[in-house]
């Protein structure tokens, strides 16, 4: 009877209420917060692209006219089919990509030398087992593999002029890249970019892809992997479990903790002085317990282009996962960051794929706000403790012979 008194009390007490109120409270946060991040992390997981424009048009008043040389990604293969002409913008001009009939990619300048006709709404033509492309106004063809016009479908002899030919710009296709090389010299390729058998043999499953369409000199995308401490400054902590965890409990604190085992950037010796190597191995713990543990290998080709590998562990499985990025110059400060990864086959790698990938497109996002308005100083004032971006920022002198650097 006493017990049963001393309950009846408690129940009827302030503190017991309050208690309710809390739980209860809590409780709603949660499902709440499991409920919103289940909805985002759906909606991301059926998109197949995921894309973001961050372009302010007064950002243009800082276009310069050269752009850095190097490969520079102008498209992605799947938008080019064999017998098809895709007219691209890059470089602040067009250009126009044709695929002949054995699958090789060419890049042509696209006005046409008879009348200036845009021979991106032409069409590819065989003349005499060649492949050609054919201008859409009076039919002039051009060789696909050098550019002369072999034919004009209206005079006798269906010759044109001497010296009738069409600019050609070296092109390549790697790891589902189309790309262009850029020398504000005119001078010819002197490296490749590497193909990745995994990517381009079908070894790995495609992952998914993400763009980001940007006003910022292609530098600074560069330099963002080789800058240590806005890891923490900007990115804070690895987002999307952190976020999680913070919706589900309805708090600011961090619970998932990111740490460094390792971080370097190193431009490679010679002769792959156009290569550069980042790499860096975080460790992730929540609540004080070893969650993942990563290593991320990227290697730059030049200031437009870049793979990585990327080595997980987590909770005792291991995943392996593939990236390519390439920076697409629309103009030299306007950017289209396009970020495609790679799995293994099986359905938990391409799961844990998505999900890495959802997270990069999520901490980019922190960085394309700052980037957006931003310039590259000329003499930025580094310190001792940030050797990776002295590092990156020589390696990638030798690519930039800007002759109108709009920086400070
Ligand atoms: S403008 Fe191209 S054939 Fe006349
Ligand atoms: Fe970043």
């Amino acid at each position: 009877m006493l017990k049963f008194v001393q309950l009846d009390e408690l129940f009827r007490s302030r503190f017991f209420d309050l208690a309710i109120i809390c739980i209860f409270g809590l409780l709603v946060r949660s499902v709440y917060g499991l409920l919103k991040f289940l909805y985002t992390g759906i909606q991301y997981f059926l998109l197949d692209d995921f894309s973001k424009d961050f372009t302010d048009p007064e950002s243009d008043l800082l276009t310069k006219s050269s752009h850095p040389n190097g490969w520079a990604p102008v498209a992605l293969s799947e938008q080019l089919g064999v017998g098809k002409i895709l007219k691209v913008h890059v470089f602040g001009q067009d250009i126009a990509l044709m695929r002949d009939s054995s699958g090789t990619v060419h890049a042509v300048d696209p006005y046409c030398p008879h009348n200036g006709a845009h021979l991106g709404s032409g069409e590819v033509v065989k003349i005499g087992g060649e492949d050609c492309i054919r201008c859409p106004f009076h039919k002039w063809s051009f060789r696909a593999e050098d550019g002369v016009c072999i034919d004009v479908p209206y005079t006798r002899d269906r010759k044109a002029p001497k010296g009738s030919s069409l600019k050609k710009w070296h092109c390549i296709e790697v790891n589902h890249f189309i790309l262009v090389w850029l020398h504000n010299r005119a001078q010819d390729p002197s490296w490749f970019v590497e193909h990745l058998d995994d990517v381009e043999s079908h070894g790995m499953v495609y992952g998914g892809k993400f763009d980001y369409l940007i006003n910022c000199d292609v530098y600074l995308i560069t330099e963002n992997t080789a800058d240590y401490a806005h890891f923490s400054t900007v990115h804070g902590k690895p987002s999307f479990l952190d976020e999680f965890c913070r919706k589900l409990l309805g708090r600011e604190k961090n619970f998932l903790v990111q740490t460094f085992n390792n971080f370097t950037w190193e431009a490679a010796s010679k002769p792959e002085s156009h290569k550069a190597v980042g790499i860096y191995e975080p460790c992730y713990t929540i609540f004080g317990f070893s969650l993942m543990k990563g290593q991320m290998k990227s290697i730059h080709y030049g200031p437009y282009f870049l793979t990585a590998n990327l080595k997980f562990w987590i909770l005792g499985l291991n995943f392996e996962l593939k990236l390519v990025a390439g920076y697409i110059p629309i103009h030299s400060n306007k950017h289209k960051i396009v970020y495609r990864m790679y799995s293994d086959k099986d359905l938990l790698s391409r799961l844990f794929c998505r999900l890495t990938l959802m997270g990069l497109f999520s901490n980019i996002q922190y960085d394309g706000h700052i980037w957006q308005n931003m310039i590259r100083l000329k003499r930025p004032l580094y310190l001792k403790e940030e050797k990776t971006m002295i590092n990156c920022r020589r390696w990638f002198l030798q690519f930039d012979d800007s002759t109108n650097n709009n920086g400070n």
